[in-house]
C-alpha cells in the first residue's frame, strides 16, 4: 500500500481525457461531430480510441512502471448520465473500479469532470451558452462527489475553459461549430460560473479525506497558459495585439478563478462582466496546461504562428519547455498554488521529447526557487490518443500506441524512460 503523504506532497503523474481514450464514446458531442466530413484531420475517428475502458488497469501498471504517484483522468458525464437525471449504474460501477485500482496501487486519481465533452442531451439544450444549463453539470458534479468522494481528493472541474470557448464559438473548428467571438466570452463566462456552482458541489458532498493528508477536496481548474508575443517587436499594435490576447485568454480568465469579477473583453465586441460569489473560494489551485508559445501576427492570414526557424513539433507548435517557467511565475501572481496539469509535445519520432521533458522539469525546478507554488506535474499524456480535430495526427504518449492493430499495443518511447529518470531524481 501507499505510504501515508505529507500534506506537501508533490504529485507526479500523467494525464489523459476520457474521450480521447476510452473508444466507444458514442453519446455525446464530439461523436457526432466527428461524423461530419471535414471536421476532423484526414477524416478521422475516435471509433474505439486506446481501448482504454477495458484496459485501464494494464495503463495504470505502465503509469506505475515508470515510478509515478498520480494519475489525472476524466470521468465521462455522457456515459453517466445519458440523459437528464437518468444515470447509468454500470458507468458509475466502472469508474469507482478505476479509481480502485489507482489507490491500491498508491496512484493518487485527479478527476476531471468536463474534458471538452457534452452529453448529446445537453448539447441539444444548448450547452454553455444557455445559463439555465449551468446547474446540470452542478448536479453532476454532486454526483461524483457523492459516489467518489471517498476515492478523490483532487478535482479539476472543467478542463480549459477558455480553449473550449474560443475553439468552438469562435473559430467554429470544434462542436458546435460557431464562429461568433462575442458568444465565445459568453461561453467563457458560463464554464468559470459552472466551475464555481461545480466546486461547491464538491465541498459539500467530498467530506472524506482519501489519502489521510488532511484534505478532502482540492478542486481547481485546469487553465491553458499560452505565451504570446509579438512576432514583429519593433511594430507596436502587434505587442498591443499580443497584450489584448493576454489579458482575456489568461489574466481574465485566472483572475476570475481567484474569486474577483468576470471581466472579459475584446476591442470591438461588447464586454463580459459578472460578479458571480461562488467563484470566491472555488479554486484551491490554478491547474497549469502549458504547451507552448505563439508570435503574433498583424499581417498575412495566420494570426498567431511558431516562432520562423525555431524547432517545432508534428502539430507545427514551436517546441518551447523553457516557456514551462514563465507561465509558472506569471500565474502564481495570483497568488494560488498551481498544479501542472498537462505538458507535452506531439512527437511520434520522439526526437524531440525526451529534450522537451528534461528542459520542461528544469523549468518548473527553477519556477519553485523563484518562489511559485507548484504541487505537481502531470506529463501530457501517459499513451497516444485521439487528439481532437487533429484526430490521431497528435503523438503525445510516453507509451506509443499502433492504431492499426485492433488490439492497439502499447510500447514505451525513449521519454518514458528519461521522464521515470528526471522524476526518480527528484524524489
Ligand atoms: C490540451 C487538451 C488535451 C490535449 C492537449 C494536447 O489543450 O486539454 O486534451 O488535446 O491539449
Amino acid at each position: 500500500m501507499a505510504r501515508k503523504p505529507s500534506p506537501n506532497r508533490f504529485f507526479w503523474g500523467a494525464g489523459t481525457s476520457a474521450h480521447q481514450v476510452e473508444g466507444g464514446n458514442d453519446r455525446n458531442d464530439w461523436w457526432d461531430w466527428e461524423q461530419l466530413p471535414g471536421k476532423i484531420r484526414d477524416g478521422d475517428r475516435s471509433g474505439a480510441a486506446c481501448l482504454h475502458w477495458d484496459r485501464y488497469e494494464e495503463d495504470l501498471d505502465l503509469l506505475r512502471s515508470l515510478g509515478l504517484d498520480a494519475y489525472r483522468f476524466s470521468i465521462e458525464w455522457s456515459r453517466i448520465e445519458p440523459e437528464p437525471g437518468r444515470y447509468d449504474e454500470g458507468a458509475i460501477e466502472h469508474y469507482r473500479r478505476v479509481l480502485i485500482a489507482c489507490r491500491t496501487r498508491g496512484i493518487a486519481p485527479m478527476v476531471t469532470l468536463h474534458h471538452f465533452t457534452n452529453p448529446r442531451w445537453f448539447s441539444a439544450l444548448g450547452g454553455w451558452e444557455v445559463a439555465r444549463n449551468l446547474p446540470h453539470f452542478a448536479r453532476f458534479a454532486r454526483l461524483a462527489g457523492e459516489r467518489y468522494g471517498d476515492l478523490v481528493d483532487v478535482w479539476v472541474t472543467i478542463n480549459e475553459p477558455e480553449v473550449l470557448a474560443f475553439h468552438a464559438y469562435d473559430e467554429g473548428a470544434w462542436p458546435p461549430g460557431v464562429k461568433d467571438r462575442a458568444r465565445a466570452l459568453g461561453v467563457i463566462a458560463n464554464l468559470l460560473e459552472a466551475h464555481a456552482l461545480a466546486s461547491v458541489a464538491l465541498r459539500e458532498t467530498d467530506r472524506v479525506d482519501a489519502d489521510g493528508d488532511g484534505k478532502p477536496a482540492l478542486i481547481g481548474v485546469a487553465k491553458h497558459w499560452v505565451l504570446l508575443e509579438p512576432l514583429h517587436p519593433w511594430w507596436p499594435f502587434e505587442h498591443v495585439s499580443a497584450a489584448i490576447q493576454h489579458g482575456v485568454f489568461n489574466v481574465a480568465v485566472a483572475r476570475a478563478l481567484r474569486g474577483e469579477p468576470i471581466h472579459l473583453a475584446i476591442p470591438g465586441i461588447r464586454p463580459v462582466r459578472r460578479q458571480v460569489d461562488a467563484l470566491r473560494g472555488s479554486s484551491d489551485f490554478i491547474g497549469v496546461n502549458y504547451y507552448t508559445r505563439w508570435m503574433v501576427s498583424l499581417f498575412g492570414k495566420e494570426p498567431r504562428q511558431a516562432r520562423p526557424g525555431a524547432p517545432v513539433s508534428d502539430l507545427g507548435w514551436e517546441a518551447y519547455p523553457e516557456g514551462l517557467e514563465r507561465a509558472l511565475m506569471e500565474c502564481a501572481a495570483f497568488g494560488l498554488p498551481l498544479i501542472v496539469t498537462e505538458n507535452g509535445i506531439a512527437d511520434a519520432s520522439d526526437r524531440i521529447r525526451p529534450g522537451f521533458i528534461r528542459e520542461s522539469l528544469a523549468a518548473v525546478d527553477r519556477a519553485r526557487a523563484r518562489g511559485a507554488d507548484v504541487r505537481g506535474y502531470f506529463h501530457w499524456s501517459l499513451f497516444d490518443n485521439f487528439e481532437w480535430n487533429d484526430g490521431y495526427h497528435g503523438r503525445f504518449g510516453l507509451f506509443a500506441i499502433d492504431f492499426a492493430k485492433a488490439d492497439r499495443p502499447r510500447s514505451p518511447r525513449q521519454s518514458a524512460r528519461v521522464y521515470a529518470d528526471e522524476v526518480a531524481r527528484r524524489r
